[in-house]
């Protein structure tokens, strides 16, 4: 990384990691596998044709210098689940602002009994471990303020394009077949009854992919620019949103007030929307009529004004 671009010979890279020139070979070859685009041979010297758009370490934390995300970052080429992986660790002990990123998923979950499809190095698969000390109440307001995050990292790469927020958590962009889900936010803790002990936010973001299964009502951002984004720019630009709504959360005795606030005025589901409710296996329809003091979407049907509390929301 620090010699991208630039060739450099075998011996004095086998040099840097004490090692000798048949290993340094084997190991470029290990790399070119992994997607890497390595020029060259052991005659020639090696050059790094371009910076490879993986969520790599390397390459996330100098993006991320004076976040609370720079410090432990783990990086996955095929793993499970990064949101089980990061609630096992919390488990552990992993401190506050570690980050848990993978190429793919292959057990990917969503909200409820869903799954999210992960396939290798198109999407951004991401999760991370927060302690902060608030109440349980509180985490509802910090998930939506996560959609907030990934919304304004995706106008921070390309101002052109604008995801509506769908409470609590779901981002959808419009399109010729009506609107499309580019991103899926899954916040799960472990709680006491009055404080909780830690909160992993998982996000996935479609960023990359060219087609998705018949039945998914999903696009991604490629798909709906034309033109491939790189995923490194939009999980630092992510990672940095984050950690400022995070930060403000904590610090701020306006921020539950701005977080709601915003939410609603960057979202055309909360306020005046014809939606079904289903909810614990029953369902109602109604009218968005804002959100809750607490962050719940507030729906008036035909008895009166009803709280959605964990509900999945459809537009009618
Ligand atoms: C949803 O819309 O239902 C939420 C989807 C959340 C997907 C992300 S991908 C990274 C993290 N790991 C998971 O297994 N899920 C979340």
């Amino acid at each position: 990384m620090e010699n991208a671009t630039v060739v450099v010979s075998g011996t004095k890279i086998a040099q840097e990691i004490s090692s000798n020139r048949s290993e340094v070979w084997r190991l470029i070859h290990q790399l070119r596998g992994l997607g890497v685009d390595v020029a060259g041979h052991p005659a020639t010297g090696y050059q790094l044709r371009s910076v490879p758009d993986l969520l790599l370490p390397e390459i996330l934390r100098p993006l991320l210098r004076s976040t609370i995300f720079d410090d432990h970052i783990h990086h996955f080429y095929k793993i499970g689940s990064t949101n089980t992986a990061a609630m096992a660790a919390a488990a552990d002990g992993t401190p506050e602002g570690s980050v848990f990123l993978a190429e793919e998923q292959t057990a990917g979950r969503g909200r409820g009994a869903n799954s999210w499809q992960s396939p290798q190095s198109t999407g951004i698969y991401c999760s991370v471990i927060l302690r902060p000390a608030l109440p349980p109440s509180e985490v509802l307001v910090l998930s939506l303020a996560a959609g907030l995050a990934v919304q304004s990292a995706i106008q921070q790469v390309d101002s052109r394009v604008t995801a509506d927020l769908k409470w609590p958590n779901d981002l959808l962009i419009d399109g010729p077949n009506g609107s499309k889900k580019v991103c899926g936010i899954l916040t799960e803790m472990n709680a006491e009854a009055t404080r909780v002990r830690y909160i992993v936010v998982g996000i996935g973001i479609n960023v990359n992919q060219a087609t998705f299964p018949k039945d998914l009502p999903a696009t991604s951002l490629r798909l709906v620019t034309g033109s491939e984004w790189s995923r490194v720019d939009l999980t630092a630009a992510l990672l940095k949103s984050l950690h400022r709504e995070y930060r403000q959360l904590l610090e701020d005795a306006d921020a539950h007030q701005s977080i709601l606030r915003r939410f609603a005025e960057n979202s055309s589901w909360v306020q005046g929307k014809s939606v079904r409710i289903e909810e614990n296996g029953a369902a109602f329809e109604g009218t968005t009529e804002g959100l809750d003091p607490r962050g719940f979407l507030q729906v008036r049907t035909a008895k009166g004004i009803q709280t959605v509390l964990s509900g999945t929301v459809r537009s009618r």
